[in-house]
């Protein structure tokens, strides 16, 4: 009933489309919460990327945890896109989709003698590598199979990225990375790696950072770096200065870095070096891609707060939960005549923390209204869980005025897949 309401309410008002293709007909086939992707806004963005690197030896490798979708991976790989992986399974997902082993490269601080193993023998281009026991290990690996592992070593320049704590990865306090004096060990010990190359630096300082400062300084301690290696006789044959990238999340907001002042700080800072530079971008190239489809299940007027209560939740879309982050959340179809308010966006998971935006201004909402909440694109559905046993979201990617579907929502029975009673008991 309030359905129909609802959609006649809207009838002669236009909706969104993206990517030429009409949201609310979407939303009426494919159901929701739906994440959808415009192929176009992606190629764009590589597009604009590899136009800043004109003229340099740059690979581009994105970041394949910021959305691993396969048909994602796919629209990189025809691009000529290669692929940043923390894990065996993005390496499988990436190879899957296409993009050549020797435009992968293998970063992270937890990467196991069986991942390693497993990259070794399909050849990935390089491996970052952020520890002494990594370095050990990776070396133990790679002589047993009698193959060489290149190497370049993830320097943590102790440099603040201005971004959210949980995010920010180049401080010396976090995990990730070595320190440069560590770095200068494992190149003066270099002869007795007989089975890695070590001949790579990388640096990647945290994600969403909106302004070229702490890529500068960054950059230039690697700089520094990289040019006391060579006059000590190490060449450097990799720079790879990782991704971060920042994106608008508020309409309102100044757009961020460009690509083309990021590629002109890079190219300040690496003046003089002649070997081929990686670029590991991740959000950049897809989140303002995407939007989360998602329709009002109802009004809830609370004592203190009034709520909207959507059909996603946290387990759709974690990033307002995890990092207290702003998406704008807006109608699909926007009705004029609806007057202005006030709502705490929620979604039906069981926890206060399952809040989209709190005290959000907007108008008026019925149910079944169909909202999108938008920069969805990363790590959005590469974040998704079956959190309060809600099913994946579908996924579908929009090019052009068509769309096809490249997962497909999650049935219950998938989603219990692999549980079983506890029948077969065995002891060790
Ligand atoms: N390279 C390395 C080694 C990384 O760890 C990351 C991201 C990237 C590249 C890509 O960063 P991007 O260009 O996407 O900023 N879940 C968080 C973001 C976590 C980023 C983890 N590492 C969020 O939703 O904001």
């Amino acid at each position: 009933m309030i359905s129909t309401v609802a959609s006649t309410r809207h009838a002669s008002l236009p909706g969104t489309s993206i990517d030429g293709v009409d949201l609310v007909a979407l939303a009426e086939k494919l159901g929701t919460p739906l994440h959808a992707y415009s192929a176009s806004a992606i190629r764009s963005r590589i597009d604009e990327l590899q136009t800043a690197l004109s003229g340099l030896d740059a690979t581009i490798c994105y970041a394949a945890k910021a959305n691993s979708n396969i048909a994602i991976l796919q629209l990189m790989a025809s691009a000529g896109v290669g692929a940043d992986i923390v894990s065996a399974g993005e390496l499988h997902r990436c190879l899957h989709a296409g993009i050549p082993s020797k435009r992968i490269i293998f970063s992270g601080v937890g990467k196991s003698e069986d991942e390693m193993a497993g990259a070794l023998d399909v050849g990935i281009r390089r491996f970052n590598v952020e520890s002494h026991d990594e370095l050990l290990t990776l070396q133990r690996v790679a002589k047993a199979k009698q193959l060489i592992a290149r190497v370049a070593v993830r320097i943590n320049p102790d440099v603040d990225a201005q971004t959210h704590a949980k995010i920010s990865t180049g401080k010396s306090e976090n995990k990730f990375g070595v320190s440069i004096a560590e770095a200068r060990r494992w190149f003066a010990d270099r002869a007795q790696l007989s089975h890695v190359q070590l001949d790579g630096l990388h640096v990647h300082i945290g994600s969403q950072i909106l302004s070229l400062q702490p890529y500068r300084l960054a950059l230039a301690r690697v700089a520094d770096f990289w040019r006391e290696l060579e006059a000590n006789g190490h060449p450097i044959n990799s720079i790879d200065v990782g991704g971060g990238l920042g994106v608008r999340y508020r309409a309102e907001d100044d757009p961020p870095i460009a690509a083309a002042d990021y590629v002109a700080a890079i190219r300040v800072a690496l003046n003089g070096y002649r070997g081929s530079l990686l670029l590991e971008p991740g959000r950049y190239l897809v989140a303002e891609a995407g939007v989360l489809l998602t329709r009002a299940l109802r009004i809830k007027q609370g004592d203190e707060r009034q709520f909207l209560v959507l059909d996603s939740a946290m387990n759709d879309l974690q990033r307002p939960s995890l990092y207290d982050a702003w998406h704008d959340i807006v109608p699909v179809v926007d009705d004029p005549s609806r007057r202005m308010t006030r709502y705490d966006i929620v979604g039906p998971v069981c926890e206060t923390g399952d809040t989209f935006a709190r005290s959000r201004e907007m108008r008026e909402c019925v149910a079944r209204d169909l909202l999108m909440i938008k920069t969805t694109g990363a790590y959005g559905a590469s974040m998704a869980s079956t959190y309060n046993s809600r099913p994946l979201a579908a996924e579908v990617m929009l090019d052009k005025g068509r769309y096809a579907v490249i997962r497909r929502r999650q049935n219950i029975e998938e989603m219990m897949a692999g549980e079983q009673p506890a029948r077969h008991w065995q002891t060790t």
